[in-house]
């Protein structure tokens, strides 16, 4: 079963009440998703591994640690995961970037593929896909079977706001992904919007609708 990791540090936890803030506008509401994905990111990377190395310092030389070249990807699912991008690029801006396109039909709420570009060597890479929202989970879980039928082994889940629904319906589709997220909220709606939520993330962060 995977794990679940909920990343409850207080800056976190501050950068996402403003962006649950329903008077929070795009501009701002963009830069707190990339602000958090920064942090998560931060944490989601802990287990990278090192080698050592030396190093001559202006006083002697010394052995250090660096990282040991490991290869990542970054896949967001498309709009929303956009996003997040940007703010994990920062702390490991050498990973390469894919993407799954998937929109959630309004009435079914099941996902619907449109696009899919992914770095050659994935299935040599550790992938974290990044979505803001796990509502269903339907989006998260395609996504994944979607790398998965194109090699990809190592994959993990990230996203801001988690409903219950969505967290078991990905540990039951991919029992190999952990899943990090920033808040485990209560449940969702007839509409499958998760409560309390933050609305819809794609509409927010781009300023549509
Ligand atoms: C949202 C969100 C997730 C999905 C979550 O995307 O960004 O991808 O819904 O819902 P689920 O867990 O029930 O599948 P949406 O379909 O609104 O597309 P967008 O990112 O293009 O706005
Ligand atoms: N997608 C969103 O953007 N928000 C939700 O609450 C659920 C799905």
């Amino acid at each position: 079963m995977g794990k679940v990791y909920v990343f409850d540090h207080p800056l976190i936890q501050h950068k996402l009440t403003y962006i649950r803030d329903k008077n929070t506008g795009t501009k701002e509401f963009r830069e707190l998703v990339e602000e958090i994905a920064t942090l998560m990111a931060f944490e989601i990377t802990r287990d990278l591994p090192l080698q050592e190395v030396e190093v001559e310092t202006p006083v002697s030389k010394a052995t250090s640690k660096v990282l040991s070249g490991k290869k990542l990807g970054i896949i967001p699912i498309l709009r929303a995961g956009l996003g997040m991008v940007d703010g994990i690029l920062k702390l490991i801006p050498a990973a390469k970037v894919g993407h799954v396109g998937l929109y959630r039909d309004p009435e079914t709420l099941k996902p619907v593929e449109y696009y899919v570009k992914l770095p050659s060597d994935v299935e040599e890479r550790e992938l974290i896909v990044v979505d803001p929202m796990l509502a269903t989970g339907g989006s998260a879980v395609e996504a994944i079977h979607s790398l998965k039928k194109r090699g990809a082994k190592n994959i993990r889940f990230m996203c801001l706001v988690a409903a219950p629904q969505g967290v078991e319906a990905m540990q039951k589709a991919h029992p190999d992904v952990d899943i990090y997220i920033a808040a485990l909220d209560e449940k969702l709606n007839d509409h499958g919007y998760i409560v309390p939520g933050l609305g819809d993330a794609g509409d927010r962060l781009f300023g549509t609708k």
